[in-house]
């Protein structure tokens, strides 16, 4: 039987966890998974942890991790972490603690694993899905902007509720997931997560869910959470962009090297229509071996080092034939101007289609396919399969 485990992360819910605990379990009966509770608490001051552990001599498969107070996705990725590792999961569950989430649409969120969906999100923003009526405007206006700013700026173009917090994630997925790299402590674990998983090829399906707000206890959504959420969003934006940067960083090194040899040519007495095209094809040069050895590193090279540097030439010949054509025109329409301005001008335009040229042909390379199957066999540690058999 395939292993459940849901994750709670829990600061300061005692009353809120003593009646979910058993209501989740009444749920957990009607699932097809031998599932597991793992209640991750921050040495919440209210004695959270000691009410779960008492429900736990009730309960064999109610688990409880404790550690320092860090944040939400700190909570989290440990427990996750333990999931993985220690219950050996094949999936696991994302949950509030404080009744927002509904026990009751466990099994459609489990169900819909079966789509096939490697990531499914109770998400309020689908048609059918809805926030509590008794927000503010200015948590609506929170809770909107933070999905506008996950989807428009990390890039989750698709995903119509990247923060949700109640989520049901095939652990094959998670497994590919270096939680050490997620600089995350907060709620912004949502959306790096979510994003991580989009990048390995998961498919994500939304269910409507209606999100309640809580009767007991308080938010722990603090400033602070929001600034990381932001920050985390740019973060993800500029790292999805890191291959075009560091063209761009090489192409930049590149104008330098051009226009130093273009000036020593010309302080060398070369004519500058001669100097011209030989500090392109210099820069060219400097260009390629940069590229190659940082930019594209990490995309496995079929090809011979010798192809790919002819390809990254014919390439950079094209350009520099749009490159020379401008340049000849600038220096005759503008006669005064310094000629370096003209190659500077001239060699600017042709970045955009250098870059695709070589990204989608020299340096080609397509991500390998992952499959995500639903009974995860990991590369299981000694630990792990002790617990395996101890708790199935
Ligand atoms: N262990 C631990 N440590 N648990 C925490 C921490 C922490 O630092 N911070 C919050 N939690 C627990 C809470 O006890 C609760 O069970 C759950 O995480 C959600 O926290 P809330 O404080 O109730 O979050 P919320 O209702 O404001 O936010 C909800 O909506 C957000 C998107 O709008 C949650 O579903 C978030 O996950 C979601 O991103
Ligand atoms: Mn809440």
């Amino acid at each position: 039987m395939l292993k459940l485990v849901i994750v709670l992360p829990t600061y300061n819910e005692r009353e809120n966890i003593q009646a979910l605990i058993p209501v989740l379990q009444e749920q957990l009966r009607v699932v097809p998974y031998q599932a597991h509770i793992l209640v991750v608490d921050d040495n919440s001051p209210d004695g959270t942890g000691a009410a779960v552990q008492s429900l736990m001599r009730s309960y064999v498969n109610l688990h409880l991790i404790t550690g320092e107070k860090r944040g939400l996705g700190a909570a989290y990725i440990r427990g996750m972490q333990h999931a993985l590792s220690v219950l050996a999961a094949d999936v696991v569950v994302e949950m509030d603690s404080d009744f927002s989430h509904d026990p009751a649409d466990l099994p459609r969120l489990l169900k819909a694993l079966e789509l096939p969906a490697d990531f499914v999100i109770g998400s309020r923003y689908v048609p059918g899905g809805s926030i509590p009526s008794s927000w503010s405007w200015q948590r609506r206006a929170n809770s909107r902007v933070g999905n506008l700013v996950a989807r428009y700026v990390a890039g989750l173009y698709d995903v119509r509720d990247c923060t949700a917090g109640f989520r049901a994630i095939r652990s094959s997925v998670l497994r590919q997931i270096d939680f050490s790299t997620l600089r995350v402590k907060g709620y912004a674990f949502q959306i790096a997560l979510l994003h991580r998983a989009v990048g390995l090829g998961a498919r994500v399906a939304e269910l409507p869910v209606h999100f309640v707000d809580r009767k007991l206890g308080e938010s722990k959504l603090g400033i602070s959470d929001i600034v990381e959420f932001l920050v985390n969003a740019w973060w993800i934006r500029l790292w999805s962009a890191r291959t075009f940067i560091k063209f761009c960083i090489v192409g930049a090194t590149g104008v330098g090297i051009n226009l130093a040899a273009f000036s020593a040519l010309l302080a060398w007495g070369v004519n500058s229509y001669l100097a011209s095209p030989v500090a392109v094809e210099v820069s060219i040069l400097w260009n390629f071996m940069l590229n190659n050895a940082w930019t594209f590193r990490y995309r496995p090279k079929a090809e011979h080092i010798g192809i790919r540097g002819l390809k990254f030439n014919m390439v950079s010949l094209a350009s520099l034939a749009v490159t020379f054509g401008t340049f000849v025109i600038l220096s005759k329409l503008f006669p005064d101007l310094p000629l370096q301005i003209d190659q500077l001008a001239a060699i600017l335009p042709t970045t955009a289609m250098n870059y695709f040229l070589n990204s989608y042909w020299t340096f080609k390379w397509h991500p390998p396919a992952r499959e995500f199957p639903l009974v995860d066999t990991p590369g299981a540690t000694a630990e792990a399969v002790r617990n395996r058999s101890t708790l199935s």
